[in-house]
This record gives structure tokens, C-alpha cells and sequence, in this order.
């Protein structure tokens, strides 16, 4: 329905054989506000109907032809947005309240009394009003939704045009793609661009918890399937019924757990821990991994059969590497976040740091790019991040802290500046953070450390 931009643009539909009736009724609703159309039987009602897109239709229940109920009936089914309200006479007073439980908003008995009659109108204003602030936050929602990604990339347009694709449908959906590329952000815009939107997002971190815990967590248990199971919980898959269980780094989920998976995926039906019952869910899965399952699959640790059927629709995220003409949109939006968070004004970054960033190759992908920013944050000296805030060569070998082999990869070209700081900083890593040995290392003074690092 085309948006009211205020109430007072509500458009109502009257629907009456009668001539004198149908008048009379225009002359009680005009103080109301509504912009008026009238018709004389259903026909002509829904053809109007289908054009105007009435907030409110009121209608008498007998019509030549198709009576008024059976307009109801259409009309709940072709425009679910429309409010109908129907004029009985006395004899059917019974049938006009059934006509409530189909979706009738009231019906007002004839001869149309015009105080009840505007009563009811306003009641259904008010009606009206709410279902359209209703429609304008789940549009607000939406667009809010499909700015979770940030990038105009054409590698994150794809991603995006994918998941408005199918958001809307019931297949499973795996994502792949490396640490910190968005998969997360990716399965929660599935979730809330879909017509479950409404209904819950459950999520399980197939990794982080213990493989024994994980079937309990996931399925639920009864009282006294386990020592300590005092009382019966229901799991992951029942709290997502009508939702998106969003099943993260599936990858790491053992044989026998994928092997119950897979049968609640086939049939939607499963048993709690201790339990007999079978039960059945309805639930949209989405799940994820950073590992690659083709290989995990190679080596007889995934099960094909399983990945079958998670992996109906494939999305896969791109590295940030792919994407980095996406990194100053990006480096905006975390300043953005950071700015609200630590409630600043003024916090921006130079363009030769953006440079840097750009040249950057970003193993840990979007999630390190927002570290290395809140990082660069706080050891900023001005209200601008500059190329030395940004310790970067370091970053892009993790897990091998370059101080603990005694040394740090710089790529050339890096300021002097900056390789001093990180030099300074690594030193202080590697001696635990005491200033006295780090200089010691460095063959400078204390007081020299603590003038480079802006606290002298
Ligand atoms: N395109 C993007 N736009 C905005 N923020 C993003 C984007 N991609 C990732 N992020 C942010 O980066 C961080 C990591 O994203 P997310 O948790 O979705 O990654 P992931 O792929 O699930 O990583 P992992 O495999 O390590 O779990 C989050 O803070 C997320 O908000
Ligand atoms: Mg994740």
C-alpha cells in the first residue's frame, strides 16, 4: 500500500447498491477526513479497490451479486493492508461477528447511526495509523538491514545482491569465507531480510563449546539424561522454531553430531537427549566456516551427504584483500562507531594513512581493519590518525609475533616515523611493557621512550 504521508491522506472505499444510503453514508464520514470513492457492487468495488488501495473499506453486506462477506474475502486476500468494516442489517448481526474473526475490523448495524458510526471510524484510524508506523519500521528495519554490510565494491554488491535473493526463500545457506570478512553480519541480514525476520535468530558457536555439550545445547535434553540434568531443557534447534538457527563454524563439528544434523535437516525431526518423543521444528539453517570444507571433507572429516544439504545456497564472503577499494568506506564507518563509543567529535584520518590501509593486505580481513582503527585510536596524538598511529607490518604476519623471533618484518617504504614506533613498541612487548629494559634494548634512554610514545 502506498504510504499515507499523513493521516489526514487516508483514503476510504464505500460500497453500496443503494443510492440514498450510499450518499448519506458520504455526508457522515465527510468531517472525518478521508478522501471518499464509492462503488455499487463488489465488482466495482474491487476494481476501484485495486487502483485506489483504500485504508478502510465500508461496506454493506448485501450486494447484488457478490455480497459483502465475500468482498471481505477478497479483499483480506488481495490487499492484506486494508481495514474492512461492514453494514448489517439486524438479521445478520451474528454473521457480521464471524466476519470479525475473518478479519473484519467492525460492522455497524443499519440504519447507520452517525455517532457510533464515527466512533468506530476513528477506532479504525487508530487501527490504521499503527499498521502503517508498523510498515514504516519494518522498512526502516530493512534498509537498516542491508546497511549492515558496508562497501560498494562490486565484490560486496554481489554478496549482497545474493543475500537479497534469497533471503526471502527457506534454503539453507552456507557461507564461507576467512576470518573476519563478515560471515556473521552476512547470516544475520539473511535472517532479518527474510519473512522470518520476526521470529528468533538462535545462533550456536559450533566451536566454542565443548564437543559433549554441544548435542544438549543444540537438541535439547530430558530430566535425567545426564548427571545433572535436574530438569528438561529445550535446545537451539527448538528456540529457532518458525526462525534462522545460524550454525557458526559448522567445520568444527564432530562426526556422530553431524550425523544427528543431518537427520534433522532431511525430516525436521529429532529427539532431545534422554528422550523418546520426536519432535519437529521448523527452521531455516544458515551456517558458516572460516575452514574449507571441501578439504575437511577430502579427509573424511565432514560429511559430504551433510554438506549437501547445508550448502543449497553458497555464499561466500570476500577477503578483505579482494575488496580494498572498500577500505576508506570502511575505515568511515569505523570511525563513525568509534566516535559514538568513546564519544568524541572530531576523529578522522589522514589520507596517507588511508593510503596505508589500502596497501595493506589484511590477513584478519575487516575484523583487523576495525582493530587496527581502535588501536590507532587510542594511540592517537591529534584528532587525525596518521600513518604512524598504525602499526601495521607486524599485523600481517599474526601468530608469529615478530619480537619473539627478534624480528620485525617492515615493508619498504614504511615512514621512519612509524618503524621507529613499532620498533619501540615491539621492544616494549618483548620486555613485558618495562620501559627501563626496552630502552636498554634500544640503546636509548627511558626518558627518550616516553617522549617518542607522546607521555614524556
Ligand atoms: N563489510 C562489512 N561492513 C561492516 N562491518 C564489517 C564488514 N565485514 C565485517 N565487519 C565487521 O568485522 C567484524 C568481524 O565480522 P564477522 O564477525 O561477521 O566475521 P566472521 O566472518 O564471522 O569471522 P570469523 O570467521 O572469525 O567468525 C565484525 O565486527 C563486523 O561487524
Ligand atoms: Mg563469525
Amino acid at each position: 500500500m502506498p504510504p499515507a504521508d499523513a493521516i489526514s491522506s487516508l483514503r476510504m472505499l464505500l460500497v453500496d447498491d443503494d443510492p440514498a444510503s450510499l450518499h448519506l453514508l458520504e455526508r457522515f464520514v465527510e468531517t472525518e477526513g478521508f478522501e471518499v470513492a464509492t462503488a455499487r457492487n463488489a465488482e466495482e468495488a474491487e476494481r476501484i479497490a485495486l487502483e485506489l488501495q483504500p485504508h478502510l473499506v465500508i461496506t454493506d453486506i448485501i450486494l447484488p451479486g457478490k455480497d459483502g462477506f465475500a468482498l471481505l474475502a477478497r479483499f483480506k486476500e488481495k490487499l492484506p493492508q486494508t481495514e474492512v468494516m461492514l453494514l448489517t442489517g439486524h438479521a445478520s448481526v451474528e454473521r457480521a461477528v464471524e466476519a470479525i474473526r475473518d478479519g473484519a475490523c467492525d460492522y455497524i448495524e443499519k440504519p447507520v447511526n452517525r455517532s457510533r458510526l464515527i466512533a468506530s471510524l476513528r477506532k479504525a484510524r487508530q487501527q490504521i495509523a499503527l499498521r502503517l508506523e508498523n510498515l514504516d519500521l519494518r522498512e526502516r528495519l530493512t534498509a537498516q538491514a542491508r546497511e549492515m554490510l558496508v562497501g560498494q565494491s562490486a565484490a560486496i554488491e554481489g554478496v549482497r545482491r545474493t543475500i537479497g535473493r534469497v533471503a526471502g526463500g527457506n534454503m539453507s545457506v552456507f557461507i564461507a569465507g576467512e576470518s573476519g570478512t563478515g560471515k556473521e553480519i552476512a547470516a544475520e541480514m539473511l535472517h532479518r531480510l527474510g519473512a522470518r525476520a520476526r521470529e528468533p535468530l538462535v545462533k550456536v558457536s559450533c566451536a566454542a563449546i565443548p564437543e559433549n555439550l554441544l548435542e544438549s545445547e543444540m537438541f535439547g535434553y530430558e530430566k535425567g539424561a545426564f548427571t545433572g540434568a535436574s530438569q528438561a531443557k529445550a535446545g537451539k534447534f527448538e528456540m529457532a522454531h518458525r526462525g534462522t538457527l545460524f550454525l557458526d563454524e559448522i567445520g568444527e563439528m564432530n562426526p556422530g553430531l553431524q550425523a544427528k544434523l543431518l537427520r534433522v535437516l532431511q525430516d525436521g525431526q529429532f529427539t532431545r537427549l534422554g528422550g523418546n518423543e520426536v519432535r519437529s521444528v521448523d527452521v531455516r539453517v544458515v551456517s558458516a566456516t572460516n575452514v574449507e570444507v571441501e578439504k575437511a571433507i577430502g579427509a573424511g572429516k565432514f560429511r559430504e551427504d551433510l554438506f549437501y544439504r547445508l550448502n543449497v545456497v553458497h555464499l561466500r564472503m570476500p577477503s578483505l584483500r579482494e575488496h580494498l577499494d572498500d577500505v576508506p568506506l570502511l575505515a568511515a564507518h569505523f570511525l563513525g562507531l568509534l566516535r559514538r563509543k568513546l564519544n568524541i567529535e572530531k576523529l578522522e584520518i589522514s589520507s596517507e594513512a588511508l593510503k596505508l590501509l589500502q596497501s595493506h593486505s589484511w590477513p584478519g580481513n575487516v575484523r583487523e581493519l576495525a582493530n587496527a582503527m581502535e588501536r590507532a585510536t587510542a594511540l592517537r596524538r591529534g584528532s587525525t590518525l596518521e600513518t604512524s598511529d598504525f602499526a601495521l607490518g607486524a599485523e600481517s604476519v599474526p601468530k608469529t609475533p615478530a619480537f619473539t623471533e627478534k624480528q620485525l618484518v617492515i615493508e619498504l617504504g614504511t615512514p621512519l616515523e612509524a618503524v621507529e614506533d613499532r620498533m619501540i613498541r615491539a621492544a616494549l612487548a618483548a620486555c613485558g611493557g618495562d620501559k627501563e629494559k626496552a630502552a636498554a634494548m634500544l640503546g636509548i634512554s627511558a626518558r627518550t621512550i616516553y617522549r617518542k610514545l607522546g607521555e614524556g
